[in-house]
């Protein structure tokens, strides 16, 4: 007998069109069509992390994601402020900006880590550049996703045209400062990310960002993020005033995720204490599994680069040890971001597993787990 679907309902659900309010979190390079269309099947919503697509491979995926699945999704992109600033200018001359001494220091370090001198990244320049990334907007736009969230920097200058075709948007900030320019840009949902969260992050912690963000954004619904991995967390998140969870660390055991065994068996294996913080790959705070590369960087003699510079300048090493993921050999390098809800993450589950044991689990928590600890009455 097919067991009885879970009610668990809010306003997220009502402005995303989902039945659960459970936002899978974009992570560029690790959720890809099979994570989103898996996770929207599953009642929540799956999000591409789009910022690492080319402007053709993006399309082809938001095809695939809707021959897998007619419910909603998203499209994560990073829109930085400073792309703005870098109007007209190709990822090569983004290159010309770098200094010399880094590229002597990142000479050393291919060497240190055995990267073939010859070899170079062959990847496009959507992210880095206005053009790729204004590229990359018009076909989330022409396909009309349904959601386009931003990773990174604000959404007002393509509001018009996603309202123009009733597509929802999600802004992220790490402090109210950012929280409130998704305000001015009328987005649909904030997230409100905690320091504790995996990749990108900023330093104030969930606990704490959370409901200062809720407060200040009202009436705009909040989803918090930041190493929530189970139906407590969720409840927790509730409590604190928001109407739904971000979530990314939590997804990455699933079959679903673009992550190899052996990544899934780091994170398993991982305790709080070894999902650092570091500038090593992007020169923004990143939080991923501590590698023998972040440690050499972070000690290393240079401060790392703003970003796009710093990432351009890592490119060719991070990407040789991603191509050759499948030999242990560089995992002396591979980028795991994962949160610091690392004991939590212990378990492969498939995504529908995980979406329904935390909704289970924050059912169980509301109805019998909370009372059971408290007597207000
Ligand atoms: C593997 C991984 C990759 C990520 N990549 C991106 C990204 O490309 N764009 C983005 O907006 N956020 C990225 N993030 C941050 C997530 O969007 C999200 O804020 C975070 O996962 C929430 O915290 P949690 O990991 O504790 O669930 C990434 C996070 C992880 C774990």
């Amino acid at each position: 007998m097919p067991s009885k679907k879970l009610k668990f309902h809010t306003r997220i659900c009502d402005v995303l069109g989902i039945e659960y309010p459970i936002i899978q979190a974009g992570m560029g390079g690790f959720s890809d069509p099979p994570l989103v269309i898996a996770v929207s099947e599953a009642g929540g919503l799956g999000t591409l992390g789009g910022a690492v697509y080319e402007p053709d491979t993006l399309d082809q995926a938001i095809r695939e994601i809707r021959k897998g699945t007619s419910k909603p999704f998203a499209i994560d992109l990073l829109l930085p402020d400073s792309l703005k600033d870098m109007e007209g200018v190709s990822k090569k001359g983004l290159m010309s900006y770098i200094p010399e001494n880094y590229f002597d220091y990142a000479k050393e370090l291919r060497k240190k880590f055995d990267i073939p001198d010859d070899y170079h990244s062959n990847r496009g320049g959507a992210l880095w550049t206005m053009e790729g990334t204004r590229q990359l907007l018009q076909v989330c736009l022409d396909n009309k996703v349904p959601v386009i969230a931003a990773g990174l920097g604000r959404l007002g200058w393509v509001m018009p045209e996603c309202k123009k075709r009733g597509i929802k948007t999600i802004g992220i900030g790490a402090n109210v400062k950012m929280a409130l320019k998704h305000v001015e840009d009328q987005v649909d949902v904030i997230v409100a990310q905690g320091y504790d969260a995996g990749g990108h992050t900023g330093n104030i912690g969930t606990m704490s960002v959370v409901p200062q963000i809720v407060d200040a954004v009202k009436p705009i619904p909040v989803a918090a993020a930041g190493g929530i991995a189970d139906g407590r967390g969720l409840v927790a998140a509730l409590a604190l005033g928001a109407e739904g969870v971000w979530c990314g660390s939590m997804f990455l055991l699933s079959p679903e995720a673009t992550f190899t065994e052996g990544q899934k068996d780091r994170v398993i294996a991982a305790t709080e204490r070894d999902a650092v913080i570091t500038k090593a790959i992007s020169g923004k705070t990143l939080r991923q599994l501590r590698t023998p590369f972040t440690e050499v960087w972070d000690k290393g003699p240079l401060p790392p680069l703003g970003w796009p510079f710093h990432n351009l300048l890592t490119l060719d090493i991070v990407d040789y040890a991603y191509e050759h993921k499948d030999q242990g050999k560089y995992d002396a390098i591979l980028v795991t971001p994962c949160s610091q809800a690392t004991r939590l993450l212990n378990q492969r589950r498939t995504s529908k597993q995980i979406i329904d044991d935390m909704i289970k689990g924050a059912i169980e928590d509301l109805d019998k787990g909370i009372p059971g600890r408290v007597q207000w009455k």
